[in-house]
């Protein structure tokens, strides 16, 4: 059958998925090294992972993620540096003075990206800093040191891996709305000032029928300021159970999204959030919904899967 990754190749995109690094063995690990271009950690490269105790590491599912796409050729996103979720608690309960959170958080991203140097193609230095009315999302960072923790995670992220591709992430930023609006805002203003960015990073959470009608014209608007776009999260769930005619609609829905990176030449590519539902975070976070990626949890292709492959 269609192969994601080469037909997405010779577009001059990326096919990518996320994966958890525990599962990288048997049938799991055949087609996400066969099918997809790049590898995105699910979980294994965030702060709470990689530094549950202050100075106490554990790279072990970080390696192993990096380890496997350099073994298939792969690209790597590395996600992600600064988030406000997933922190490790003496970071997110700790009282910080400005100062010191700043030594913190750019001591995290140099030690971090620095071990990763050379190898990550992307990273998500900072993802979600806003909230859905485009104020800026009140994480330990914003609160504690403001809004220019931003531009210090960016330079120090340049800094510790200068050829990574530098992005900021977030969700509910696919159409034209306040959000996207405020990610606008803070990339012009980034790249006014010479801050170091390559890239904005739509994680695209959607909805089955619902793919913003504005997700082309938003992402070449923001193409237009200089800088990389990418689908970096996607996922379209829907109520359960799944019928036939939610997931033609979703075949639809992945189609459209695929084409629209497509249609956008700083489009890098397209990472699905987990390419089997047996690893999808939605039904743990959205009850009752499901079924949001590509292959069911038999690991066979949906039609989703055939509607990427058309749209590639
Ligand atoms: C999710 C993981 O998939 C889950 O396993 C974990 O329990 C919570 O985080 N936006 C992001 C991702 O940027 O890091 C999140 O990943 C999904 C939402």
């Amino acid at each position: 059958g269609p192969v994601l990754r080469e037909l997405a190749a010779a577009k001059g995109v990326y096919y990518g998925t996320a994966v958890t690094a525990s599962k990288l063995s048997g049938a799991y690990a055949s087609l996400a090294g066969g099918q997809f271009g790049s590898i995105t950690p699910g979980n294994e490269m965030k702060w709470g992972s990689v530094e549950p105790a202050r100075g106490s590491y554990d790279w072990s599912g970080a390696d192993a993620v990096v380890d496997f796409a350099e073994a298939h050729g792969q690209q790597v996103r590395g996600h992600t540096l600064v988030w406000h979720s997933q922190l490790p608690g003496w970071v997110s309960g700790g009282s910080w003075t400005a100062d010191a959170l700043r030594t913190v958080m750019t001591g995290h991203i140099a030690t971090e990206a620095g071990r990763y140097q050379g190898r990550i193609d992307h990273w998500d230095v900072v993802n979600e800093p806003f909230d859905e009315d485009g104020t800026r999302r009140p994480s330990v960072f914003q609160t504690v040191i403001g809004d220019g923790y931003i531009e210090d995670a960016l330079r120090a992220a340049r800094a510790a891996d200068p050829a990574a591709k530098l992005y900021l992430n977030d969700y509910n930023i696919e159409g034209v709305n306040a959000k996207s609006d405020a990610m606008y805002e803070l990339v012009k203003s980034l790249k006014a000032r010479g801050v170091p960015l390559d890239g904005v990073g739509l994680q695209a959470h959607l909805i089955v029928g619902q793919v913003p009608a504005t997700l082309r014209a938003n992402l070449q608007r923001f193409a237009d300021l200089g800088v990389d776009v990418a689908i970096t999260e996607l996922d379209i769930r829907m109520p359960l159970p799944a019928t036939d005619a939610k997931l033609a609609q979703q075949k639809a829905d992945y189609k459209a999204v695929t084409q629209a990176c497509l249609a956008v030449a700083r489009c890098a590519g397209v990472t699905v959030w987990g390419f089997t539902d047996a690893d999808s975070w939605i039904p743990d976070v959205f009850p009752g919904q499901g079924a949001a990626t590509p292959y069911d949890e038999g690991l066979r292709p949906k039609p989703a899967y055939f509607g990427i492959a058309e749209a590639l």
